[in-house]
Protein backbone atom coordinates (compact mmCIF):
# COMPACT_ATOMS: atom_id res chain seq x y z
CA UNK A 1 0.00 0.00 0.00
CA UNK A 2 2.87 2.64 1.11
CA UNK A 3 4.37 1.63 -1.98
CA UNK A 4 1.30 2.56 -4.04
CA UNK A 5 0.90 6.04 -2.19
CA UNK A 6 4.77 6.80 -3.09
CA UNK A 7 4.00 6.03 -6.94
CA UNK A 8 0.67 8.20 -7.51
CA UNK A 9 2.48 10.56 -5.41
CA UNK A 10 5.21 10.40 -7.62
CA UNK A 11 3.25 10.63 -10.65
CA UNK A 12 1.33 13.98 -9.00
CA UNK A 13 4.67 15.44 -8.36
CA UNK A 14 5.22 15.17 -11.81
CA UNK A 15 2.18 16.30 -13.44
CA UNK A 16 2.20 19.34 -11.26
CA UNK A 17 6.10 19.64 -12.49
CA UNK A 18 5.61 19.49 -16.04
CA UNK A 19 3.12 22.55 -16.03
CA UNK A 20 6.23 24.37 -15.70
CA UNK A 21 7.73 24.45 -18.57
CA UNK A 22 7.10 26.98 -20.58
CA UNK A 23 5.16 26.31 -23.94
CA UNK A 24 4.71 29.39 -26.33
CA UNK A 25 1.26 30.02 -27.01
CA UNK A 26 1.87 32.96 -29.19
CA UNK A 27 -0.32 34.52 -32.09
CA UNK A 28 2.15 36.92 -33.96
CA UNK A 29 1.08 39.53 -36.20
CA UNK A 30 -0.86 38.74 -39.10
CA UNK A 31 1.40 40.17 -41.75
CA UNK A 32 -0.50 39.42 -45.63
CA UNK A 33 -3.43 37.61 -44.74
CA UNK A 34 -5.17 35.62 -47.56
CA UNK A 35 -8.00 37.49 -49.77
CA UNK A 36 -10.66 35.37 -50.66
CA UNK A 37 -14.25 35.20 -51.28
CA UNK A 38 -16.16 35.98 -47.69
CA UNK A 39 -17.30 31.92 -48.78
CA UNK A 40 -14.00 30.47 -48.77
CA UNK A 41 -12.77 32.78 -45.56
CA UNK A 42 -15.34 31.80 -43.26
CA UNK A 43 -14.51 27.89 -44.45
CA UNK A 44 -10.73 28.50 -44.00
CA UNK A 45 -11.72 30.38 -40.49
CA UNK A 46 -13.97 27.84 -38.65
CA UNK A 47 -11.86 24.54 -40.27
CA UNK A 48 -7.68 25.63 -40.91
CA UNK A 49 -7.72 28.90 -38.91
CA UNK A 50 -6.56 27.30 -35.35
CA UNK A 51 -3.41 25.82 -37.20
CA UNK A 52 -2.67 27.69 -40.06
CA UNK A 53 -2.63 31.20 -39.37
CA UNK A 54 -1.41 33.79 -36.60
CA UNK A 55 -5.00 33.95 -35.24
CA UNK A 56 -4.99 30.87 -33.06
CA UNK A 57 -7.48 30.45 -30.77
CA UNK A 58 -5.59 28.21 -28.10
CA UNK A 59 -8.42 26.32 -26.62
CA UNK A 60 -8.20 25.75 -22.31
CA UNK A 61 -6.42 21.74 -22.90
CA UNK A 62 -3.37 24.35 -24.24
CA UNK A 63 -2.56 24.92 -21.21
CA UNK A 64 -2.64 21.96 -19.40
CA UNK A 65 0.74 19.89 -19.83
CA UNK A 66 1.31 17.59 -21.97
CA UNK A 67 -1.61 18.10 -23.93
CA UNK A 68 -0.37 21.43 -24.33
CA UNK A 69 2.91 20.12 -25.61
CA UNK A 70 1.17 18.08 -28.44
CA UNK A 71 -1.20 21.41 -29.11
CA UNK A 72 1.97 23.56 -29.32
CA UNK A 73 3.46 20.94 -31.90
CA UNK A 74 0.59 20.93 -34.16
CA UNK A 75 0.19 24.38 -34.44
CA UNK A 76 3.81 25.13 -35.01
CA UNK A 77 4.14 22.77 -37.61
CA UNK A 78 0.81 23.41 -39.52
CA UNK A 79 1.75 27.27 -39.66
CA UNK A 80 5.11 26.38 -40.97
CA UNK A 81 3.41 24.34 -43.54
CA UNK A 82 1.38 26.55 -44.76
CA UNK A 83 0.55 30.28 -42.28
CA UNK A 84 -3.16 31.99 -44.21
CA UNK A 85 -1.81 34.92 -42.25
CA UNK A 86 1.92 35.20 -44.53
CA UNK A 87 -0.06 34.12 -47.26
CA UNK A 88 0.71 37.25 -49.40
CA UNK A 89 4.39 37.04 -48.85
CA UNK A 90 4.32 33.40 -50.20
CA UNK A 91 6.15 33.64 -53.90
CA UNK A 92 3.50 32.16 -57.00
CA UNK A 93 5.53 29.22 -57.12
CA UNK A 94 4.60 28.48 -53.56
CA UNK A 95 0.88 29.73 -53.27
CA UNK A 96 0.53 26.74 -56.58
CA UNK A 97 2.44 24.11 -54.15
CA UNK A 98 0.25 25.01 -51.08
CA UNK A 99 -2.86 24.78 -53.14
CA UNK A 100 -2.14 21.99 -54.81
CA UNK A 101 -1.79 20.24 -51.29
CA UNK A 102 -5.01 22.05 -50.40
CA UNK A 103 -7.02 20.23 -52.77
CA UNK A 104 -5.40 17.40 -51.92
CA UNK A 105 -5.47 17.34 -48.74
CA UNK A 106 -8.95 18.45 -48.72
CA UNK A 107 -10.94 16.28 -50.89
CA UNK A 108 -9.20 12.86 -49.08
CA UNK A 109 -10.45 14.50 -46.05
CA UNK A 110 -6.82 14.47 -44.35
CA UNK A 111 -7.80 18.10 -43.20
CA UNK A 112 -8.40 19.03 -40.73
CA UNK A 113 -6.50 17.00 -38.74
CA UNK A 114 -9.48 14.05 -37.36
CA UNK A 115 -8.21 14.51 -33.45
CA UNK A 116 -9.11 17.83 -34.08
CA UNK A 117 -13.16 17.92 -34.64
CA UNK A 118 -14.68 15.62 -31.74
CA UNK A 119 -13.19 19.12 -29.99
CA UNK A 120 -14.35 21.51 -32.96
CA UNK A 121 -17.37 20.22 -34.52
CA UNK A 122 -17.93 23.71 -36.30
CA UNK A 123 -15.08 22.93 -38.43
CA UNK A 124 -16.31 19.67 -39.83
CA UNK A 125 -16.52 20.12 -43.52
CA UNK A 126 -19.44 18.78 -45.46
CA UNK A 127 -19.09 17.42 -48.65
CA UNK A 128 -20.32 20.56 -50.30
CA UNK A 129 -17.91 22.23 -48.02
CA UNK A 130 -15.13 20.17 -49.35
CA UNK A 131 -15.87 20.91 -52.60
CA UNK A 132 -15.87 24.31 -52.39
CA UNK A 133 -12.46 24.52 -51.29
CA UNK A 134 -11.51 21.97 -53.90
CA UNK A 135 -12.80 24.18 -57.05
CA UNK A 136 -11.74 27.52 -55.19
CA UNK A 137 -7.67 25.93 -54.79
CA UNK A 138 -8.24 24.69 -58.76
CA UNK A 139 -9.85 27.86 -59.75
CA UNK A 140 -6.71 29.83 -58.03
CA UNK A 141 -4.10 27.63 -59.52
CA UNK A 142 -5.62 28.54 -62.63
CA UNK A 143 -4.93 31.96 -62.46
CA UNK A 144 -1.52 31.34 -61.23
CA UNK A 145 -1.02 29.74 -64.68
CA UNK A 146 0.85 27.02 -63.38
CA UNK A 147 -1.56 24.15 -63.92
CA UNK A 148 -0.79 23.27 -67.20
CA UNK A 149 2.45 23.18 -66.69
CA UNK A 150 1.82 20.01 -63.88
CA UNK A 151 -0.77 18.40 -65.29
CA UNK A 152 -0.17 14.52 -67.13
C1 LIG B 1 -5.45 20.83 -35.54
C2 LIG B 1 -4.56 21.51 -36.41
C3 LIG B 1 -4.87 21.60 -37.89
C4 LIG B 1 -6.03 22.00 -38.49
C5 LIG B 1 -7.32 22.43 -37.84
C6 LIG B 1 -5.77 21.98 -39.92
N1 LIG B 1 -4.50 21.58 -40.16
FE1 LIG B 1 -3.57 21.43 -41.96
N2 LIG B 1 -1.88 20.73 -41.06
C7 LIG B 1 -1.69 20.61 -39.71
C8 LIG B 1 -0.35 20.06 -39.46
C9 LIG B 1 0.22 19.74 -38.08
C10 LIG B 1 0.25 19.87 -40.72
C11 LIG B 1 1.65 19.34 -41.03
C12 LIG B 1 1.78 17.89 -40.82
C13 LIG B 1 0.83 17.06 -41.62
O1 LIG B 1 0.79 17.16 -42.86
O2 LIG B 1 0.08 16.29 -40.98
C14 LIG B 1 -0.73 20.31 -41.72
C15 LIG B 1 -0.51 20.28 -43.07
C16 LIG B 1 -1.39 20.81 -44.00
C17 LIG B 1 -1.10 20.92 -45.41
C18 LIG B 1 0.16 20.44 -46.10
C19 LIG B 1 1.06 21.59 -46.44
C20 LIG B 1 2.26 21.11 -47.20
O3 LIG B 1 2.83 21.91 -47.93
O4 LIG B 1 2.64 19.93 -47.07
C21 LIG B 1 -2.18 21.50 -45.98
C22 LIG B 1 -2.37 21.85 -47.44
C23 LIG B 1 -3.15 21.74 -44.93
N3 LIG B 1 -2.63 21.32 -43.74
C24 LIG B 1 -4.37 22.33 -45.14
C25 LIG B 1 -5.34 22.49 -44.17
C26 LIG B 1 -6.64 23.03 -44.43
C27 LIG B 1 -7.12 23.52 -45.80
C28 LIG B 1 -7.30 23.01 -43.25
C29 LIG B 1 -8.74 23.40 -43.02
C30 LIG B 1 -9.73 22.80 -43.89
C31 LIG B 1 -6.41 22.47 -42.24
N4 LIG B 1 -5.22 22.17 -42.85
C32 LIG B 1 -6.71 22.33 -40.90
C33 LIG B 1 -2.59 20.93 -38.72
C34 LIG B 1 -3.90 21.34 -38.95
Amino acid sequence: MRKRVKFFLAIGVLLIAIQLVPVRRENPPVTAAIETPDEIGSLLSASCQDCHSNQTVWPWYSRVAPVSWLVYRDVKKGRDELNFSEWGGYSDRRRDHKLEEIEEKVSEGEMPLKFYLPLHPEARLSEADRQILVDWARAERAALGYVSEEAE
